[in-house]
């Protein structure tokens, strides 16, 4: 497995290459969520690249970016075992100039839910995304269902700026009691860890109000907060699969979104309906 550490270097590698190549972009702190990620674009690509760089530019103020878990060498053990060809470790100076253009997310989509409450966060993510498609060209880049709102800012970016690549979604994994995997679960104590199973259970609870014909988006929202009242709420959203607010679940066009506070970790979970 490659290691490098400046775009010019990954960039000359890929123009070396002929074949299909896939793209994970992470952060580190890896889990099974990526490592499924991983695995997915090992199986349908010739070679497999994959980034690990925290994005100062993501993080709102007062955010965890300085505390964001890193555990590269282990991180580069499960590449390895995964059968990654490339891995991207560059540091911040090797990514950003001190001046140089922004990306804004677009104004409606990019500013709501996790958009608004965190805002400019996907300004940073399709800047910094933007730049990794370009250094490695890939085929296709897979990107986690996880953070639906993210994914779907991505497909628009590719889409509205007309980029040759496809974008490959994932599905969430989760812990054996329904916990979506995070790199952000290492902050969660026992007690809250147990709280913060609420999210998947309110998740749940949407699916079977769905599949016993309840499609009244009032209603599921009101039954989930109930589920999550001891956690602080952030949102608790049904859009479709656009992200337009919408009032009745529509089947196969529908994702349940919700975010919330445990203790002062931020966790985001959802379910495609
Ligand atoms: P990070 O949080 O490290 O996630 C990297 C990728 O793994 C994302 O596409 C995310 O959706 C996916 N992922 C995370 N948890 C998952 C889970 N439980 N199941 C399936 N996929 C999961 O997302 C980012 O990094 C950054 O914003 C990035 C795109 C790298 C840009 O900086």
């Amino acid at each position: 497995m490659r290691e490098f550490s400046t775009p010019a270097e990954l960039i000359t590698y890929r123009k070396e290459m002929t074949k299909s190549v896939g793209f994970v972009p992470t952060m580190g702190a890896l889990h099974e969520g990526h490592i499924s990620l991983i695995k997915q674009s090992v199986a349908e690509n010739d070679k497999t690249i994959v980034s690990i760089f925290v994005n100062p530019t993501q993080f709102l103020e007062g955010e965890d970016l300085d505390s964001y878990p890193n555990k590269i060498a282990a991180d580069l053990k499960i590449c390895a075992l995964a059968g990654v060809d490339a891995v991207f470790l560059p540091n911040i100076q090797a990514m950003y100039e001190k001046d140089e253009l922004t990306i804004t997310a677009p104004k409606i989509k990019g500013f709501i839910l996790e958009g608004y409450n965190r805002p400019g966060h996907f300004d940073g993510v399709l800047q910094v995304v933007l730049k990794l498609l370009n250094i490695t060209s890939p085929t296709r880049a897979y990107f986690g269902k996880k953070d639906a709102q993210q994914l779907f800012m991505i497909q628009n970016m590719v889409k509205h700026l007309f980029l040759d690549v496809q974008i490959i979604p994932c599905e969430i994994v989760r812990e054996s009691d329904g916990l979506a995997l995070s790199s952000r679960n290492v902050y969660l104590s026992e007690k809250e860890r147990l709280r913060a199973l609420k999210l998947s259970k309110a998740l749940k609870l949407a699916t079977k109000m769905v599949m016993t014909q309840q499609f009244k988006c009032s209603d599921i929202t009101l039954a989930m907060q109930e589920v999550l009242e001891d956690t602080k709420i952030e949102y608790v959203e049904i859009v479709d699969r656009e992200f337009n607010h919408i009032e009745e679940v529509e089947i196969k066009n529908t994702i349940i979104l919700v975010a919330t506070f445990v203790g002062t970790t931020r966790l985001i979970d959802n379910i495609w309906i």
